[in-house]
């Protein structure tokens, strides 16, 4: 097998590129970011706008990223590079490095979070999740012990680490929420939820709910950053990187679409306010298992699951600069690993103390957005839509369609009759689309 001779490592069949993908793609960008950014930006009329960035935008970006990885079997800087060699264009590559490291700074924190709901389910307790946050002591251990979890597996290599883990997980999640969107909608009262999540208003579309919901398709499907690059890497020459993609898209939409299927209805239940920000999840789903028969094992089995999912979720992010290390710098996987968890681990320091526990750094700093959610604005929601703006300009225009395309056909043969519209996209409408929906952005500040 190629690149298995040195430390880079390959999936060991197409269906472990697809759970590993989807375990990146599925995590708290589903079922926390979506839910309260869906809540903040008035419901189902933001919900239509998602999906079609999904479709438009995100899946033909999606197969950008991994055409690029799987021709040139490197990470974002090291496939650039190959192609442009001492461009400027290495640049977007090293974004993207930036970029995961900033947005796993925080992620981890919000991980740390759900992985300490597991134990504040098991205690009977009141303390509130405003109380929870603004716990220094608390917080910052929660941080460090998800950094430690997610740089032991991600220390173990690409299949033995990643692939195991989302095979197994993955299907226990889907089963687990389909049986509370069904607890959910029995609720009385519940049905007004579901309105405001599936039937939309199209009053409310303006520039900024345009703009989150792009953001949140790059998000969630863990795109505008190169991660698409490197797991593409890693796929074997034979596989047929169009179904893997789709399959991908599917599961990480319908994870999103489903967390919305629980949360609004019993929102509405329970007469609490959609637009609560993010510590919405935080809040329904504690109050969901309070009345519900058996709710402490549900709500155990609930947070263990969500914390899996965020962990396949940030050892994809952790993997990329690492990948880079490996790959460009010659440094060795495990020395690698270290390095990069201990950059992410002091910049997320700020953003595990944000939420209230140091009182400067919970104030808001801009358009009432304090420390944490302002590097999520920055990070995870403008920093990818300008990676994948610069990125399906140089997949489309610079290394060019129809090389790219080529790499798609390779395992699908059929795609040949589709190329000319997925070149027209990546080299049109994507670049084009992001544009003016960044340009938006100085409207809103
Ligand atoms: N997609 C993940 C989620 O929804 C988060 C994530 C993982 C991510 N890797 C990424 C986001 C790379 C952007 C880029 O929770």
């Amino acid at each position: 097998m190629p690149g298995q001779d040195n430390d880079r490592g390959q999936w060991s069949s197409k269906l472990g590129f697809i759970f590993a993908a989807a375990g990146s793609a599925i995590g708290l960008g589903n079922i926390w970011r979506f839910p309260y950014v869906t809540g903040l930006n008035g419901g189902a009329a933001f919900v239509f706008v998602y999906l079609l960035c999904v479709l438009v935008i995100g899946l033909p970006y999606l197969y950008a990223e991994l055409a690029l990885g799987r021709a040139i079997q490197k990470n974002p800087v090291g496939a650039i590079s190959s192609l442009r060699p001492k461009s400027g264009w290495i640049w977007v590559g090293g974004l993207g490095i930036v970029t995961g490291l900033f947005i796993l700074s925080y992620y981890a924190v919000i991980a740390g979070w759900t992985f300490g709901y597991i134990f504040k389910m098991m205690i009977p307790n009141e303390l509130s999740f405003g109380n929870f946050v603004a716990n220094p002591l608390l917080v910052s251990i929660l941080f460090s012990v998800f950094m430690l979890l997610t740089i032991l597996v991600v220390y173990g290599g690409v299949q033995g680490g990643i692939e195991k883990w989302a095979k197994i997980l993955m299907p226990i999640l889907f089963v687990l929420l389909i049986a509370l969107i069904v607890y959910s909608n029995l609720l009385p009262g519940s049905s007004r939820g579901l309105s405001f999540y599936l039937k939309p208003d199209f009053s409310k579309i303006n520039g900024s709910v345009i703009l989150a919901a792009l953001g949140q398709a790059f998000f969630s499907l863990s795109l505008g950053m190169g991660l698409m690059v490197t797991y593409g890497s890693y796929i074997s020459k034979s596989d047929n990187l169009i179904s893997s993609g789709i399959y991908v898209a599917l599961a990480d939409t319908a994870i999103a679409i489903m967390s919305g299927l629980i949360i609004f209805p019993a929102l509405f239940a329970m007469n609490q306010d959609p637009a609560a920000g993010p510590g919405l999840v935080f809040n329904v789903f504690p109050a969901i298992f309070k009345n519900m028969p058996f709710g402490i094992f549900v709500g155990v089995i609930f947070f263990i699951l969500l914390s899996i999912a965020a962990l396949t979720s940030t050892i994809s992010l952790l993997e990329v600069p690492t990948a880079f290390l490996v790959d460009e710098k010659g440094v060795a996987r495990k020395i690698a690993v270290w390095i990069v968890g201990i950059i992410v681990f002091v910049l997320g320091i700020p953003s595990a103390l944000s939420q209230g526990a140091v009182g400067w750094l919970s104030k808001p700093i801009i358009n009432g957005m304090e420390f944490l959610s302002l590097m999520d604005f920055i990070w995870g929601n403008l920093s990818l839509a300008f990676g994948a703006f610069l990125l399906s300009i140089f997949v489309g225009w610079v290394w060019g369609a129809k090389h790219a395309a080529k790499e798609l056909a390779m395992g699908n043969p059929g795609f040949v009759r589709w190329a000319p519209v997925w070149g027209f996209l990546i080299r049109f409408i994507c670049p084009i689309t992001i544009f003016i929906i960044l340009l938006n952005l100085f409207k809103i500040f």
